[in-house]
């Protein structure tokens, strides 16, 4: 047990958002942690109501909170990519978040697509960057709606930008067991930026003598993903990739419900955001239908960032035990249910 009190903030969000943070919560406090905790009335709602996606005067706000929990943001309702660039984007920009770590674990009891695969095949660290890559907004559209339109996206790629990323995930991979980086990129077609990526890695790995490092290409990646999980350990890679990769291997290790992820600025200089992979699901929203695994999974992601590594293994074990004991019947409980049986481990 701890005295600490953690100035938590909270957006729930949108669709299912709300009803699996409210059980992350849950499982935080069952450790014993005290949460001073705010919620923000942020996404969908907020934006038909008043027309705002992220006021200046919240953003300052929330930067002065230990950590970020976020449920998910979207909505059918509002225009594809309003709340995603004006809320969830901005929130990684600004607090300069730039390490998207997502796990790809197969936790034993769960079932993979793959089959035959052993739990231990599936363990690896995905480093995706999150500041930059086709995720800026670069580009521009000419002659909108005529046939003579031209979109431009532009992948920006900095020197800076990558080799941050790239250090910490050489870091990552010193501290575990295998000790393996592979970059994934694509530098047989995106040779600029493939180019940057591969020599700020290669220069980078000679401090770091005890990691080996290999390079993959995107799409063979996502080849091996299937047929040889086991081949990786920490991948860094950029933005768009990573998203791609990480929906990838969230299913490989038991579907979006398990993916959890934290969006770290590994100096400290604002809030790291933690939140699992799955979006909003507006189809089962306030239906109690929607798995809080990953997002109880989150808050131990946030618990470790925060020094609390004592807390977040106990959540981890508690996830661990409880997937091992549902066996495939998730269905059978409610949200909050799991929450409780999973809070419950948690208290002992
Ligand atoms: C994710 C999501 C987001 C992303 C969207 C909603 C902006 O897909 O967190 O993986 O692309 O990063
Ligand atoms: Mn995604």
């Amino acid at each position: 047990m701890t005295a600490r009190s953690i100035r938590l903030a909270v957006i729930g969000g949108d669709g299912i958002g709300p009803e699996v943070v409210a059980e992350a919560i849950k499982v935080m406090r069952a450790t014993g942690l005290q949460l001073d905790q705010t919620d923000y009335d942020l996404g969908s709602a907020r934006w038909l109501r008043t027309g705002e996606i992220l006021p200046d005067s919240v953003l300052t706000e929330l930067a002065g909170h230990d950590a970020i929990l976020l449920g998910a943001v979207g909505d059918p309702s509002v225009p594809s990519s309003v709340l995603e660039r004006g809320l969830l984007l901005r929130l990684r920009f600004e607090f300069d978040q730039y390490v998207n770590l997502r796990p790809v674990r197969l936790y034993p009891g769960v079932s993979s697509p793959l089959t035959d695969v052993r739990p231990e095949a599936v363990d690896m660290l995905v480093i995706r960057e999150g500041t930059e890559g086709p995720y800026i907004e670069a580009g521009g559209i000419m002659r909108k709606g005529t046939a003579a339109e031209v979109a431009t996206q532009e992948s920006i790629n900095t020197a800076f930008g990558v080799g941050r990323v790239a250090r910490y995930a050489l870091q990552r991979a010193a501290e575990r067991p295998r000790r393996k980086l592979t970059l994934v990129h694509k530098s047989n077609v995106l040779a600029y930026a493939g180019d940057l990526w591969r020599r700020t890695v290669a220069g980078l790995a000679a401090e770091f003598t005890e990691v080996s490092t290999e390079y993959c290409h995107m799409d063979a990646a996502a080849v091996y993903f299937l047929t040889q999980p086991e081949r990786f350990d920490v991948i860094v890679t950029d933005n768009m990739f990573g998203d791609i990769l990480t929906a990838l291997g969230a299913a490989v290790a038991g579907g979006i419900g398990l993916a959890a992820s934290a969006n770290i600025n590994p100096e400290r200089t604002a809030p790291s955001m933690f939140e699992p992979v799955h979006g909003s699901a507006p189809d089962i929203a306030g239906k109690q239908k929607a798995d809080p695994t990953a997002a109880i999974l989150s808050a131990a992601m946030l618990c470790e960032h925060i020094g609390l590594a004592e807390e977040a293994a106990r959540i981890e074990q508690a996830v661990a035990e409880d997937l091992l004991e549902r066996q495939g019947a998730w269905a059978a409980r409610s949200t909050a249910e799991t929450g409780d049986d999973i809070a419950e481990q948690v208290a002992g």
